[in-house]
């Protein structure tokens, strides 16, 4: 059923599509996103207006779906077609495929001109810039381990802020206890890998981190961390209501927002549902790294990536680029988002409280070597192995597997993917 009604959703965008090609035509860029929900929607308006202001006009191509697959379907179908749209939403891994295919502008003389070398962090550039060549705008960093909390069921069950693991599985207690939802969570797959980023770190380290899904060391994947992993995630799963199937994951956050749930484990465009929602980090909501990760960053970077049209980069699309980096609209999009600015030079006095630590934590792990590209959202490795993970992480939440099986599947998949 699910599967059906993705099929359907992609061949309406797909028809969608088809029409709208010609409306962007001359003068104007089409933008494929995946970014529906409320906040998301709120944030990628300050970029059309930014454009919309330049005179430039704007086809919209959005494709529902958290964490992108969707969108990514819709894209291949568009270039097997012929027919690229101009400016693609992209994370990680797939933007450096799109560059080794060949089908991506290049963008070295609008960075050259406006020194993204200079102010694009490293770990950024290494998704942006492949051989040599600029192929994508940075818009952001996101990163994933997070947890979002409503402030009056914490402080009506008498619950501080959870500095470990021990803390934080008696807080799920204590609400569970009280007939409150412990964890507001959507149960699809990209959600699952997404809250196992963050568990995986506090039980594995950054090192071991690193080692099992950057490195992919078999041993780091089938070491007895990751079965703690993995049993963490049955505690998880063993405190999420019984509607979690299939919900998308700004619905999870919608229960946090209402007080029908106590804590949700989200990147932080979640804090963009809070925002829309017109409520306040410290007094309506709290944001605070997951315990034993307060100083790890588990960072995706949004993207666009410009698709060569046959020839050199267009003028719109120099034109994006150069809206996407430009100072202002770093903070002005951010600010709504909840992600951070791709760039190191942004003041952060626009940003609220959750902001303001997203930007000095981004800071603090890039020098002292704990951030790392997050699992999940596809910087710690090619879409196969992603994919391969994602199904174990998966089928253990929803109880195919044991935590010992799972790491055993987790070894093999992992190798077969490769
Ligand atoms: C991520 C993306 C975010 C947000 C999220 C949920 O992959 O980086 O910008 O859109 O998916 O859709």
């Amino acid at each position: 059923m699910r599967l059906l009604l993705k099929t359907t959703a992609i061949a309406l965008a797909l028809t969608a599509a088809a029409g709208s090609v010609k409306a962007a035509g001359h003068g104007g860029v089409e933008v494929l996103h995946w970014w529906t929900s409320g906040g998301e929607a709120a944030a990628l308006n300050v970029l059309k207006d930014d454009l919309e202001g330049q005179g430039i006009g704007w086809t919209d191509m959005p494709v529902a779906g958290g964490g992108g697959e969707q969108a990514m379907t819709v894209l291949r179908a568009r270039v097997t077609a012929g027919n690229a749209p101009t400016a693609v939403q992209g994370l990680g891994f797939d933007i450096i495929d799109w560059a080794k295919q060949g089908a991506l502008a290049n963008l070295n003389d609008v960075a050259a001109a406006e020194g993204w070398d200079a102010v694009v962090p490293a770990a950024l550039q290494h998704f942006a810039k492949v051989d040599g060549v600029w192929v994508s705008a940075p818009v952001n960093v996101h990163s994933t381990n997070w947890v979002w909390a409503n402030k009056s069921v914490l402080d009506a069950n008498g619950i501080s802020v959870p500095e470990t693991w021990e803390d934080f599985a008696a807080a799920m207690e204590t609400l569970a206890a009280a007939g409150v939802t412990p964890i507001a969570h959507g149960g699809q797959a990209w959600q699952e890998a997404t809250v196992f980023d963050a568990v995986a770190m506090s039980t594995l380290g950054p090192d071991g981190y690193k080692a099992a899904f950057i490195d992919l060391d078999p041993e780091a994947l089938g070491s007895d961390a990751m079965k703690e992993a993995f049993d963490r995630m049955a505690v998880i799963r063993a405190n999420v209501d019984e509607n979690f199937s299939g919900r998308d994951w700004n619905l999870a956050t919608a229960m946090v927002i209402n007080g029908e749930a106590g804590f949700q484990m989200m990147g932080d465009w979640a804090k963009g549902e809070f925002l829309n929602a017109g409520q306040v980090p410290g007094e309506d909501f709290l944001c605070f790294r997951f315990p034993g990760t307060q100083s790890q960053v588990t960072f995706n970077a949004d993207q666009f990536m410009m698709f060569d049209q046959g020839g050199s980069v267009s003028t719109e699309q120099a034109a994006l680029a150069s809206a996407i980096l430009s100072p202002s609209f770093q903070s002005a999009f951010n600010v709504v988002k909840g992600s951070v600015p791709a760039r190191t030079d942004v003041s952060d006095a626009d940003f609220d409280a959750c902001g303001k630590q997203g930007i000095a934590d981004l800071a603090a792990a890039a020098s002292s070597g704990n951030l790392f590209g997050s699992m999940a959202h596809g910087h710690a490795n090619e879409a196969a192995v992603k994919n391969a993970m994602y199904d174990v992480i998966t089928a253990h939440f929803n109880g195919e597997f044991d935590s010992e099986t799972a790491v055993e599947e987790l070894v093999t998949a992992v190798e077969i993917a490769q």
